[in-house]
């Protein structure tokens, strides 16, 4: 026969057992409601590069060289390409393929020349080599603003 007082420690127990899972759920932290799924960035605008009719294909935007002060393109239709503003006339553009003879490296725009990231070579801004280890100038592409693109001749 239970006493009164183990009945009382019997029922405490069984309250605290009870409760623990609750004490320990309040405890918990609560599930960070789910946020609305972050917006999709912009898809890129997608350029037709498609070569037109005279042979020129869009490389990219007008905004886009502004901003970056470059475009670059490895998979270009033509080939390999980088293109800036020409420094000594705003409304010049230059192309160049952007592929360094010395062992293939793609040229970087360094605000004043053209500079291979591997070994350092340097090119002028017409692709002419500055100095080496490559051995061979940068070949120019036509290019040309149509609107808000800028295009390359691919032929
Ligand atoms: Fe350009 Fe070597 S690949 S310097």
């Amino acid at each position: 026969m239970m006493n009164r007082r183990e009945f009382g420690n019997l029922v405490g127990l069984g309250m605290i057992a009870t409760s623990l899972p609750v004490a320990i759920a309040a405890c918990t932290p609560k599930e960070t409601a789910s946020e609305p799924p972050a917006a999709a960035p912009d898809a890129a605008v997608k350029i037709d590069s498609t070569p037109r009719a005279d042979g020129f294909a869009a490389l990219g935007t007008v905004a886009d060289l502004d901003a970056d002060g470059y475009l670059s393109q490895k998979d270009f239709i033509a080939g390999p390409v980088i293109v800036i503003r020409d420094p000594a006339n705003a409304d010049g553009l230059i192309a160049l393929n952007s592929v360094c003879n010395h062992q293939g490296c793609d040229v970087a725009w360094k605000n004043d020349a053209f500079v291979c990231p591997c070994h350092g070579s340097k090119f002028n801004i017409d692709g002419s080599l500055a100095n080496g280890p490559a051995t061979a100038p940068l070949a120019p592409y036509e290019v040309m603003i149509d609107g808000d693109l800028v295009l390359v001749k691919t032929t």
